[in-house]
């Protein structure tokens, strides 16, 4: 899979897509992140890409221009199953969001910052519009590498069976059970003893039933449907 980012500040970027399991997954081959620095884009010789709002109010907002240059530009590239704008008022992100966003080939993404991008752009490129919860950061950086992290790790080959998604929480609906390592007692705390019985259908059993107490006591709506 292929992500490319425009942005503004693409040192923001990364670092967190540079550790890791996103390290891994780009060594491999089976993810390639680029970041687009939006300036190369810019009217004139200032790097200028945004301006004042219409309508009057404090804030800029990132224009039409350099936005449709650079997504154009990219485009004489790659074909785009989708162009993401991260933005506080888009969709929520959830699970089932980067499940069917790691089945694309090609995704372009749009940070924007300030006030945030000219309505036109939204209009006449975006395809998808994804928020990362209902607070406000700074930029849509920090949100974008949540995406990319979100959706890379589930690559197929990009985790190994240590690290499987299949048992994560949210992929079946429910949160994950408790973990433990050793040693199996620790300043008296103990680990339950059905984890250290060896018996796969004790184990099983307790973890699912862990998962559920623990769903439903911090995120009842998932048992709804
Ligand atoms: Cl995608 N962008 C910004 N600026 N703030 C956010 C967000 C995105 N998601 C939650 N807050």
């Amino acid at each position: 899979m292929t992500i490319d980012i425009i942005t503004v500040l693409p040192e923001l970027l990364e670092s967190p897509l540079s550790h890791s399991i996103m390290k891994r997954a780009q060594e491999k081959g089976l993810l390639t992140v680029r970041t687009h620095n939006l300036r190369q884009w810019a009217l004139n010789k200032y790097g200028q890409v945004d301006d004042y709002q219409y309508g009057g109010g404090a804030g800029m907002v990132m224009m039409c221009e350099p936005l449709a240059n650079a997504i154009e530009s990219l485009q004489k590239e790659t074909a785009y199953d989708e162009i993401i704008y991260m933005t506080p008022d888009g969709d929520q992100f959830e699970q089932k969001t980067a499940n069917q966003l790691s089945l694309k080939q090609n995704l372009l993404i749009i940070c924007g910052h300030y006030k945030g991008i000219d309505q036109r752009i939204r209009d006449n490129f975006v395809t998808k519009e994804i928020s990362i919860g209902d607070y406000v950061l700074s930029g849509g950086e920090l949100a974008a590498a949540v995406v990319v992290d979100a959706i890379g790790r589930l690559l197929p080959g990009v985790l190994n069976d240590e690290t499987s998604a299949l048992f994560d929480s949210y992929q079946d609906g429910l949160l994950a059970p408790p973990v433990y390592t050793r040693p199996a007692e620790f300043r008296s705390w103990k680990v339950p003893d059905e984890l250290l019985t060896g018996d796969p259908k004790i184990v099983d059993k307790w973890r699912q039933e862990r998962s559920e107490e623990r769903t439903k006591e911090k995120r009842p709506y998932l048992l709804k449907d």
